[in-house]
């Protein structure tokens, strides 16, 4: 066997291979407007889950009365990324995920505060006491790539007005290019002047996700939009 071949085999035994993400959807959803202007006219009805908001309310006051700068990792797995932003931008992070199995597998960090919950109640948290986090991450989402699924993805929940209302600065990563567009797309409905590039990440990765997905050869894009200078 080749080498590289043998580095091919190793990494999908090690959990690395990962297909491109299929999808009947090609192109921007035909919907999306519709659904973001419709999200972005209508205040969303939602009770935030009682443990989240015991969880999260303090430390959002704490960061604001403090007047300390306060990063969200959105999804954020097996806390790869959250420790990563922490310690390049020395700042506090609060980290969310919804799956107590990624969240078991997170390192212990003193900047790091990872919190089981569902993200859509952290932004109605931090919408209700007018906090804006430095930046929020949302890195390799669920693509949720069935035209159906357009209200799973993040542009297309009812939550968007609240999460941009709380993220002045916001960075998302993903292996799906439709995906990348349509948030695009839904950041300039909500006057942002996002920008979308492809990236060529390298060892270290900021997520579990990125490397698996450089690793299998996926193209990776990224939207950052900043309307806090
Ligand atoms: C594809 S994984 C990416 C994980 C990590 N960001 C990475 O790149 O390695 C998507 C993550 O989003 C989490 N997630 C999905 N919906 C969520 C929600 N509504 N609230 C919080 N986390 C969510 C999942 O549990 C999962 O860990």
């Amino acid at each position: 066997m080749k080498n590289d071949e043998h580095s091919n085999s190793r990494e999908r035994d090690a959990g690395f291979h990962s297909s491109p993400v299929v999808s009947s959807q090609l192109d921007v959803h035909e919907a999306l407007e519709e659904t973001v202007r419709k999200h972005v006219r209508t205040k969303w009805q939602h009770n935030v889950r009682s443990e989240t908001r015991a969880a999260v309310v303090p430390l959002l006051q704490e960061a604001q009365d403090g007047g300390r700068p306060l990063l969200l990792d959105v999804g954020c797995g097996t806390g790869l990324s959250s420790v990563h932003l922490a310690e390049h931008r020395n700042m506090q992070v609060l980290a969310v995920d919804q799956s107590a199995a990624r969240l078991n597998k997170a390192p212990a960090h003193d900047l790091v505060r990872f919190i089981r919950a569902d993200a859509a109640d952290v932004w109605c948290l931090a919408a209700e006491l007018q906090f804006a986090f430095e930046h929020v991450f949302l890195l390799y989402p669920n693509p949720w790539p069935k035209p159906g699924h357009l209200k799973r993805r993040w542009h297309g929940h009812p939550a968007l007005p609240l999460l941009l209302q709380c993220a002045p600065a916001t960075t998302l990563r993903t292996n799906w290019e439709v995906y990348a567009r349509e948030w695009h797309r839904a950041l300039e409905l909500c006057d942002r002047d996002p920008e979308l590039r492809e990236i060529h990440p390298k060892t270290p990765f900021l997520t579990r996700f990125e490397e698996k997905y450089a690793r299998s050869g996926h193209t990776l894009f990224e939207v950052v939009s900043d309307s806090s200078s």
